[in-house]
Order: structure tokens, then C-alpha cells, then sequence
């Protein structure tokens, strides 16, 4: 199969509709990262995302909707807060979990009876959304486990031959996948941390908590519990820059091409050419690190990444995904 990336308009927005009733995936841009999207109502396109992702059966999807869509159509909205948030929030980088109304294939929330709703900001998105005017569950477009996408040439990388169209929207502003928030309790629960940070829904909703699973117990959002986000080169992750310099200077020593993955204040400890600088500030950082653990991959035997010490607010979201993108080493 060959893979068109398109730029948006009439013609290749026609063409992403067509495609998708015909139960094929069509990637497409948003605010945080590239979705790989199929029409959530039918059985067979939610599973040619699984088996084109390589995802574990049991993550569900979220689907994706434009914001003029009838969410009483796909969930049942039973929270006050929940309208709050919608009204603060969206479209934008937060998904909301609801009780489903059953409306979409099962395969989409993995038989949980719940569904995550997401209404995306990027104007692409929206474009996209509205013009084939459907339900589209929509992970990130990326191999299973793979860093996520956040321009259409990262989809392409991971995805081409797989898929016939992606919708070339640009570079991502967001940068990390957004905020998933169940709202079927009393008060809302962070389930991934994102661009919407707790205290943000805090302050709207007047209570939130960030759930954090206990041993043994059920994960109530199933994609926490796999590795992610993961470059295919090596990496490993120091808390203190004086250790991240020494180990730098120790595989370079042993012929191993090492890069840096730090805050601009301590790109000066290591050779210039060296360095995927991920800035200063929080939002610098989402937006930077998935198009730097890509750029890494391409050129690094070894990643050597310093975490930033700062962890409220969006920093919650960037040490998550840090963390897991360094995890196991
Ligand atoms: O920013 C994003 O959210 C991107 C763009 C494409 O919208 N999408 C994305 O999808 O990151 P994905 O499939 O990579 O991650 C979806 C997350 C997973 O952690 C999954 O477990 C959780 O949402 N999730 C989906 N449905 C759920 C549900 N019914 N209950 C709890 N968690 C759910
Ligand atoms: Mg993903």
C-alpha cells in the first residue's frame, strides 16, 4: 500500500472520508500529537488500528469528535463538573472519561463500560472532524511502544505502507498526549497527566486527584501499565547533570556516540553538536520531546538524559513521559 501525506483541503479531506467508510485509518494532526483515525462505529476499522499499531488488545482508544458533535449521542454526561471543565477546557488538550451509552464499537473501550471523549484545538483537526462528521477513535500514530508522533513525517516513519493517507497538518504545538480525566466519580481523576495539569482542573472543579494504582489492583486506564514512548536507541536518565556528564564522557570513552537530553542551563557540560535541548520552560519541554527523542534515535548510540527537577503543573506530564521513555536502564 502506498502512503499520500496531503496537505488539508477539499480534495484530500474528501478523500480522508471516503477512506474512512470504507473502514480504512487516516492520521491526522492535533494540538498534543498525530491520531491514527477510523470510524469508532465499526468493529472491523477499530480493530485494523490494533493490528496496524501492534497494541495491546486490552488499551482502549479514545474517540476524537469536532466540537459542534452531540456528545449525548456516544456517553451519558452526569456530572456537573464535567460541563464545567468542557466549558474551561475544550476544544483542547483533555479527554474525558464517561459512562458509556454503547453507541460505538465495543472493541474501541476494550469492553470497559466507559468511553474517553476527546474534542482537539488544531484547526486540522477540526477541519478533519467536521467534514467527515463521524466518531473517529483515534490512538497515537505511532507503532505500539514507539515514540509518539508529532509531525507527519514521524507517522510516516512508523507507519508508511500500513496506511493510505496522512493529513499533514504541521508540527504538533503540544507535544505530549493529553490529559486523560475520568469523570463518572463524585469529583475528577487524572488517569495521564498532560497539558492540563491537575491544578488547573482544580481550580474549575474545586477537587481532583491524580490516580495512582495500587498493587494488585485493576489499572483503570489500561495503556498506563505498558512501557511507552520509548526511542529505539539506548537511554538513560540521571537526576544529578554532574553523573550525566561523568557517564557521557564514560561512553564516549568506550567509542559509544552519546547525546545529551537536557534543560538549556546545562547544555554548556557537554560538546556542542551534542545536545537535544529541550529549553527552560514546561511548555518548551512538551513541545520539544518526542521531535528530540526521534532526532536522537537517528543519530545516538545512547541517549543521557538529566530530569528536570521541577514537577508541578504540565512538568507532571513531561517526567511522566521522560520516565517512561528512559525507563529500563
Ligand atoms: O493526545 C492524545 O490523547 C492523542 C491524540 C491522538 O488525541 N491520543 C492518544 O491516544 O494519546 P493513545 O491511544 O495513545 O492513549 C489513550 C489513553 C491510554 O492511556 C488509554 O488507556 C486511555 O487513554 N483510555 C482510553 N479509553 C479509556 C477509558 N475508557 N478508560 C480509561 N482510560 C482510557
Ligand atoms: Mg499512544
Amino acid at each position: 500500500m502506498q502512503t499520500q501525506i496531503r496537505k488539508i483541503d477539499a480534495e484530500s479531506l474528501a478523500l480522508a472520508k471516503e477512506l474512512l467508510l470504507q473502514g480504512e485509518m487516516v492520521a491526522f494532526p492535533t494540538e498534543t500529537v498525530y491520531g491514527l483515525g477510523a470510524d469508532a462505529r465499526s468493529d472491523e476499522a477499530v480493530l485494523n488500528i490494533y493490528r496496524v499499531k501492534g497494541r495491546p488488545q486490552d488499551n482502549p482508544l479514545i474517540v476524537h469528535v469536532h466540537k459542534g458533535f452531540d456528545l449525548n449521542t456516544l456517553v451519558y454526561d452526569e456530572r456537573p463538573y464535567a460541563a464545567k471543565l468542557r466549558e474551561a477546557f475544550l476544544p483542547g488538550p483533555l479527554t474525558l472519561v464517561y459512562r458509556s451509552r454503547g453507541t460505538v464499537s465495543k472493541i474501541v473501550s476494550c469492553g470497559l463500560d466507559t468511553l474517553a471523549v476527546r474534542v482537539p484545538s488544531h484547526p486540522g483537526a477540526q477541519a478533519f472532524l467536521k467534514y467527515v462528521d463521524l466518531p473517529v477513535a483515534a490512538p497515537s500514530a505511532n507503532l505500539s511502544k514507539h515514540v509518539s508522533p508529532v509531525s507527519a513525517q514521524h507517522v510516516f516513519y512508523d507507519l508508511q505502507g500500513r496506511i493510505p493517507l496522512i493529513l499533514d497538518g504541521g508540527a504538533c504545538s503540544g507535544g505530549i498526549e493529553s490529559t486523560v480525566c475520568d469523570v463518572t466519580g463524585p469529583y475528577p481523576t487524572v488517569l495521564r497527566q498532560g497539558l492540563v495539569s491537575r491544578e488547573m482542573i482544580e481550580k474549575v472543579a474545586g477537587r481532583c486527584d491524580v490516580y495512582v494504582p495500587k498493587a494488585g489492583e485493576q489499572v483503570r486506564s489500561p495503556g498506563m501499565k505498558y512501557k511507552h514512548y520509548a526511542p529505539k536507541c539506548r537511554t538513560c536518565l540521571f537526576d544529578s547533570a554532574e553523573e550525566a556528564a561523568a557517564r557521557f564522557a564514560a561512553f564516549e570513552k568506550e567509542g559509544q556516540r552519546a547525546y545529551a537530553l537536557c534543560e538549556s542551563k546545562y547544555a554548556g557540560m557537554f560538546p556542542q553538536g551534542r545536545v537535544l535541548d529541550l529549553g527552560d520552560k514546561p511548555e518548551e519541554m512538551a513541545a520539544r520531546l518526542y521531535a528530540l527523542l526521534r532526532e536522537g534515535e537517528q543519530v545516538a548510540d545512547v541517549i543521557v538524559a538529566i530530569r528536570p527537577a521541577e514537577h508541578d503543573g504540565i512538568m507532571a506530564g513531561v517526567l511522566n513521559r521522560l520516565n517512561k521513555a528512559c525507563a529500563g536502564d
